[in-house]
């Protein structure tokens, strides 16, 4: 059993960057990835339990919540959540303050991953990637010591009403989106989507994906598509992607990701 265990939710692999580097500084760490039921529930005998996730829709990624609710934890354990954000903080750390209080929580913006919305680069302030990175980079090294240190917040998250209600509404926009999720002809039927889909919701028909109702939107297949080859609708078509470049999509299909 490792001394430390983050249960991370990534999408586009910017939180599970950030998860990797955050356990290479803290050491002894599994990384639990929650993108599928998560393979380790019982975290009794971790030490510090962190939690580092992306803001989906003003609040937690699909299936967090109730993923979190059945995760066990020591009771004099240091319990700590990291969220990523583009635009603001929304309810998820709240969310999960409710269920198991938080010791210690913070937030870092980063460009958004949500391309059907907007171009990933059109943040405010503006800033490049590579300074967004470069933040998030630094933010580690204060969490990790922070960590390291049992820091204590003094306040508990924002409740952040209203991204609840927006939270609430997004499995009714999303089940509209999910019927333009397609394919163009540049996909080479490699099947990269199919292993990402954290829903088992992308099948290959004569080397072709095709989506069923059942999607989360975490849009893993539309940014890591070795062709940018899936689009929603016409919108993302043009749209550059925007995903970690230090994460494989192997690694996002893992369950647990031992860092020593
Ligand atoms: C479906 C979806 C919804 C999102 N909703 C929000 C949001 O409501 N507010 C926000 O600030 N960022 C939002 N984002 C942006 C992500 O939180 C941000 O880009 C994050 O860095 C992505 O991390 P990941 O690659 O680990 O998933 C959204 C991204 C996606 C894919």
């Amino acid at each position: 059993m490792s001394e430390n265990i983050i249960y991370c939710y990534s999408g586009s692999g910017h939180c599970l960057s950030m998860a990797k580097d955050l356990a290479r500084q803290l050491g002894d760490t599994d990384i639990v990835l929650m993108r599928s039921l998560p393979a380790k529930l019982d975290a009794r005998e971790a030490k510090r339990v962190g939690f580092i996730f992306s803001c989906m829709a003003g609040g937690l990624p699909g299936d967090v919540e109730s993923y979190v609710k059945k995760i066990q934890i020591a009771p004099d354990a240091y319990r700590f959540a990291v969220e990523q954000y583009a635009g603001y903080l929304g309810c998820g750390l709240r969310k999960i303050d409710e269920i198991l209080r938080l010791d210690y929580w913070t937030g870092i913006s980063n460009h958004s991953t949500a391309i059907w919305l907007m171009p990933h680069k059109l943040t405010f302030p503006p800033t490049s990637p590579e300074k967004a990175q470069t933040r998030i980079d630094k933010k580690v090294a204060e969490i990790a010591a922070a960590v390291r240190d049992g820091k204590r917040s003094e306040k508990r998250p924002p409740k952040m009403a209203p991204f609840e209600l927006m939270s609430k509404g997004l499995g009714k926009t999303h089940a509209q989106r999910v019927k333009k999720f397609a394919a163009n002809e540049n996909c080479i039927g490699c099947g990269t989507c199919v292993q990402l889909c954290p829903r088992g919701n992308i099948r290959l028909e004569g080397g072709r994906p095709v989506f069923g109702q059942n999607c989360i939107g975490c849009l893993s297949c539309v940014q890591l598509c070795p062709k940018a080859a899936i689009n929603i609708g016409k919108i993302t078509e043009k749209r550059e992607r925007f995903p970690s470049s230090r994460v494989t999509p192997a690694e996002l299909c893992e369950k647990i990701i031992h860092i020593d």
